[in-house]
């Protein structure tokens, strides 16, 4: 029989589609469109990813994004990860795309979102995997810049479930994005942003009382703030943790250090994602796994993790209903 983490059904909330790029298909994409990587072979790829922080590991992510030209290439990596994810018993996946990342290099939203449309559909019916789109504003960008994707997504909107704000961190708070978020909100979008991953405490304050987001991406750093704790819990805000990414990107030395288990203990409706999975090496079910040992999580415990996936996610009371019963079925040992 699978493991109890495969076997649990679950919800992938934080993971970023270009971050699903593995090196292999990398190296195809780049072969079939006639790009040129510096890191050429997939060993070499591999071998520069050692990353000191999430700034050296975004500028390889970004220039890894440079082999995605055409709808097939954005449809091979969307079924890609959906055919892994669905391997882990996810059954449903809010997915993160970076249109700014394809935008400036002259790739329009008719072209990936065909793409991603095209690789969801065939998951969903080979695989049973559902999936929605949430559109990231990159921050390191200009809120203007933000702006204008909206108005271009616009003829896109019933595809997309969702805004959210990613990229460099530090130096770019959320309320910088105040404006864009509104406009989202008024358009019937769910809101999202990444949040205390590498910034302060401030920063998760501000997503939630000024952009008014409802789930916090990452929020590791909100531990050092009690009273933000205590919001986190009294208002029931999911975070939409990235363990091995916290690892990997040196926000913790070793998983062991991580403080996933002592905020789900406060009673923050903590949630399990891959975040780059082919970039820090990791899937979901291997980000349950890393906690699980790491941090001793009983098999309660990881049912728990998965109940808050499917709680903290967008899909209709129903199919969350169903998805609970499931899980509440499924034998522990
Ligand atoms: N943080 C911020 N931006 C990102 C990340 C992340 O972990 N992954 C991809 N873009
Ligand atoms: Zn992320």
């Amino acid at each position: 029989m699978a493991d109890l983490v495969t076997r649990l059904p679950k919800v992938e909330m934080h993971v970023h589609i270009e971050g699903t790029l593995e090196p292999e298909m990398m190296v195809t994409l780049a072969a079939r469109n006639g790009i040129t990587l510096p890191h050429r072979s997939v060993d070499d790829l591999r071998a520069a990813y050692r990353f000191t922080n999430l700034q050296s590991f975004l500028d390889l992510y970004y220039q890894g994004a440079s082999v995605l030209l055409t709808a097939r290439d954005f449809e091979d990596l969307m079924y890609a990860y959906l055919r892994r994810a669905a391997a882990d018993g996810v059954r449903h996946s809010e997915i993160f795309f970076d249109p700014q990342t394809h935008t400036g290099r002259g790739i329009g939203f008719e072209v990936f979102m065909a793409g991603f449309a095209g690789g969801q559909a065939r998951a969903q019916a080979e695989f049973g995997i559902t999936s929605a789109l949430i559109l990231c504003f990159l921050r390191h960008l200009p809120e203007s810049a933000a702006m204008e994707t909206f108005d271009a997504a616009e003829p896109f909107l019933d595809r997309i479930i969702a805004v959210g704000l990613d990229s460099s961190e530090v130096g770019h708070p959320p309320s910088g994005y105040a404006r864009v978020f509104e406009r989202a909100r008024q358009a019937g979008l769910h809101l999202v942003a990444h949040a205390g991953e590498e910034g302060p405490p401030q920063f998760v304050w501000e997503a939630l009382d000024v952009l008014g987001v409802d789930r916090i991406d990452h929020g590791v750093r909100a531990e050092e703030d009690m009273a933000l704790v205590t919001r986190l819990v009294d208002d029931g805000v999911p975070l939409t943790m990235c363990p091995v990414s916290n690892v990997r990107l040196k926000v913790f030395p070793r998983i062991e250090d991580h403080n996933l288990k002592r905020l789900l203990e406060f009673g923050v409706r903590v949630t399990v994602n891959s975040d780059d999975p082919a970039y820090f090496g990791g899937y979901v079910g291997d980000n349950y796994q890393a906690v699980r040992s790491g941090l001793g999580l009983t098999p309660l415990e990881l049912v728990d993790l998965a109940r808050n996936s499917v709680e903290a996610s967008f899909l209709d009371p129903a199919r969350k209903k169903g998805l609970v019963a499931e899980l509440a079925a499924v034998p522990l040992v």
